[in-house]
């Protein structure tokens, strides 16, 4: 198996990483723009072998695709990240002509990969990777559901104080302050939330959730890698390993939910072919108004690129 991470940045690097770290495959290409970066994290993350015990091997490349050519996965990660006082949205100029160049390098040299999208506006970003790359929707998607549902169950395991690890949770919608969390789809092992947690708290939590990048933009001076770059090697490992796993995914919707021709975060299984299939929840009225205004606020940034041609 062959896994290509463009953009060595933060996130890429941190992707790569995890890739190695859990012998996802057993070549991991990291490109960037840069010149020499991605050839220094890669020998690091190769150098890091003998002593976290994983043979993966890791090599890295200024914007060298031939070196990335048949890749299984591609993970897009290049382009900038948000600073304090910035929307995702905002990225949108730079970041689609960064995504929609490499989308180009990628499809050239792996016809069949399968594309993993993390760059930002991310909804918007994998409607860009889809369009450049001509695939099948099911073989193109954005990572940021994992990610948020990572921030509410942390967030949560923490008001509770119990173990991450026993809490199940499922959001919609698109990567951004009107994602769509689900509180009757979380449960504590198998113990709906709501039976734990009084409704204020958790609504705290819910809304903490919906800012929680930016949370960590205004600490930080930039966006957060660690739980982006895990949640990114996630998807690569259910599908390297066919694990027909269920995730929030962002893909196209073409009529799941009542909506067509945008890209928004919904559970799917993820295996061998990508998104392997979309499931449907039924989603109540204030649920439903929710999803809408997600939809909206999604739509309003594609247009955005429509425009930018
Ligand atoms: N989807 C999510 O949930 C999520 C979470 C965190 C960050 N992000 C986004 O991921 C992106 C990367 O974030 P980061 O923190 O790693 O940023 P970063 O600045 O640390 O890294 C980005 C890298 O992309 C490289 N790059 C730029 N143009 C390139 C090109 N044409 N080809 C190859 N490489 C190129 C840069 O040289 C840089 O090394 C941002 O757009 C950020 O907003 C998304």
């Amino acid at each position: 198996m062959k896994i290509t991470v463009v953009g060595a940045g933060n996130v890429g690097a941190t992707c790569a990483d995890v890739l190695a770290y859990r012998e996802v495959a057993n070549e991991i290409v990291l490109v960037d723009i840069k010149e020499g970066f991605a050839e220094g994290k890669a020998l690091d993350i190769w150098q890091k072998a003998p002593i976290d015990l994983y043979d993966s091997r890791t090599i890295g490349t200024t914007n060298d695709y031939s070196k990335s050519a048949n890749s299984d996965v591609v993970v897009i990660t290049s382009g900038l990240p948000r600073k304090p006082g910035m929307s995702r949205d905002d990225l949108i100029n730079t970041n689609a002509g960064i995504v929609k160049s490499v989308t180009e390098n990628v499809v050239k040299y792996s016809p069949n990969a399968i594309i993993i999208v993390v760059s930002n506006p991310l909804d918007v970003m994998t409607y860009q990777a889809h369009l450049t790359s001509k695939m099948p929707r099911t073989r193109v998607m954005g990572m940021a559901g994992i990610l948020d549902t990572a921030r509410y169950r942390a967030f949560l395991a923490e008001a509770l104080n119990i173990s991450p690890k026993d809490i199940q949770a499922m959001l919609l919608g698109g990567h951004g302050d009107t994602m769509v969390p689900l509180p009757r789809y979380t449960t504590v092992a198998g113990i709906p939330v709501t039976e734990l947690i009084d409704k204020d708290k958790l609504n705290a939590i819910l809304e903490r959730t919906k800012v929680g990048g930016g949370e960590l933009v205004k600490l930080m001076g930039t966006s957060a890698w660690y739980a982006p770059g895990s949640a990114a090697a996630q998807m690569v490992e259910a599908i390297v390993k066919d694990q027909r796993r269920i995730f929030p995914v962002c893909i196209k919707l073409e009529g799941e939910y009542g909506i067509n021709d945008c890209y928004l975060g919904v559970p799917v299984v993820l295996g061998k072919n990508g998104v392997e299939k979309v499931i449907e929840l039924d989603l109540n009225a204030d649920e439903k108004v929710l999803m809408e205004a997600s939809r909206k606020a999604v739509r309003e940034v594609m247009d955005v690129l429509d425009k930018l041609g």
